[in-house]
């Protein structure tokens, strides 16, 4: 622990009481001058923290900010989240879980950043990604399955978070396949699931969750402004994004070892269950450039949406995007 968080944890023990100059410096073996310049630091950060010449120090309240901390005291799970860094701003955090997964990092080793600078869609896309309103969240995930049955992990991810919004904030989140998250038909969470192969061996898969959390509408670029929300703005109150995300990497791990013990069928179950895109007319673009319009059927047991066309054709569509 460095100074910096060995005085905040300083501040947070006296709550509302102050502390004074000269228990802090005895307790961190620094000079007063010392202690105003690192309060000064923290104020920059967004702590306030009043200061009184008679009484000392007293911490008002924190910054939105994600502390490994914070996180790990919510924590109650075995795996998920047992490794986790949190980054002020990255390029994307799936590079960064790529990275700790290539040097053996195990399976819900978590990397968090306050802000990418170049965060990563499906098929290619942008990701926007501002600092502090939203989780911008990679985890690692070690499967043991062949290559081809990864598409079953996005789903599964997609209906953790979407269990894990409902959970905390009471939004009716809906998932629409594969795994856009949306509210009242726009878009609040995404989903990417990449994999590292060899041969037809997986050797892991970043799962890469964004939530536009505590976004206000002016927040949002021109070109989102109408598709995209946040949890701030459906439900109408700040959510608290460390509470959010123990919510959601709880759910990750109860649906993995659901399914490492029973397999697909339960969490196809539970992903008809909340999707927006069941018995519904929809329109799919498959990865191939081909176009499949009919009625949303239903998971086959490899993952893929079925869609029955109107002259009664089953088609499955492994990958690609639809429109409702
Ligand atoms: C989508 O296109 O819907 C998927 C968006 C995934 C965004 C997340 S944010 C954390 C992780 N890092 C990235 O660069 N992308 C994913």
């Amino acid at each position: 622990m460095n100074n910096h968080d060995r005085l905040l944890g300083i501040l947070e023990e006296g709550s509302s009481d102050y502390v004074s100059g000269e228990e802090i410096s005895r307790r961190l073996s620094v000079s007063r001058t010392a202690i105003w310049k690192q309060i000064n630091k923290l104020r920059e950060l967004g702590y306030n923290i009043d200061a009184s010449s008679r009484r000392g120090y007293r911490l008002i309240s924190r910054p939105d900010r994600l502390e490994v901390s914070k996180l790990a005291d919510l924590l109650t799970t075995q795996s998920f989240g047992q490794r986790i860094i949190v980054l002020d701003s990255t390029v994307s955090t799936q590079q960064d879980a790529m990275r700790l997964a290539e040097e053996d990092a195990p399976e819900g080793t978590v990397v968090l950043a306050e802000e990418q600078t170049a965060g990563r869609g499906r098929q290619g896309r942008k990701w926007y990604s501002p600092r502090g309103k939203g989780i911008w969240m990679s985890i690692v995930l070690r499967p043991t399955q062949p290559l081809a049955f990864t598409p079953q992990l996005t789903l599964l991810t997609g209906v953790a978070v979407c269990r894990a919004i409902r959970r905390l904030t009471g939004v009716e989140a809906g998932i629409k396949w594969p795994n856009d998250l949306l509210i009242h038909g726009r878009k609040v969470s995404g989903i990417l699931l990449e994999s590292a192969t060899e041969d037809q061996r997986v050797r892991y898969c970043i799962a890469g969750v964004g939530i536009d959390v505590n976004l206000n509408k002016e927040d949002y670029p021109e070109e989102l402004s109408h598709v995209g929300t946040s949890l701030k703005i459906e439900a109408g109150l700040e959510i608290d994004r460390t509470a959010l995300i123990a919510a959601v990497l709880e759910e990750m791990e109860l649906l993995n070892k659901l399914y490492a013990e029973q397999g697909f069928q339960p969490i196809a179950m539970l992903w008809e269950a909340l999707s927006v895109t069941m018995n519904r007319s929809v329109r799919a673009h498959t990865g191939q450039g081909i176009s499949v319009e009919g009625t949303a059927v239903g998971l086959d047991p490899s993952g893929a949406l079925v869609i029955e066309t109107n002259q009664g054709e089953r088609i499955q569509v492994i990958s690609g995007d639809i429109q409702l």
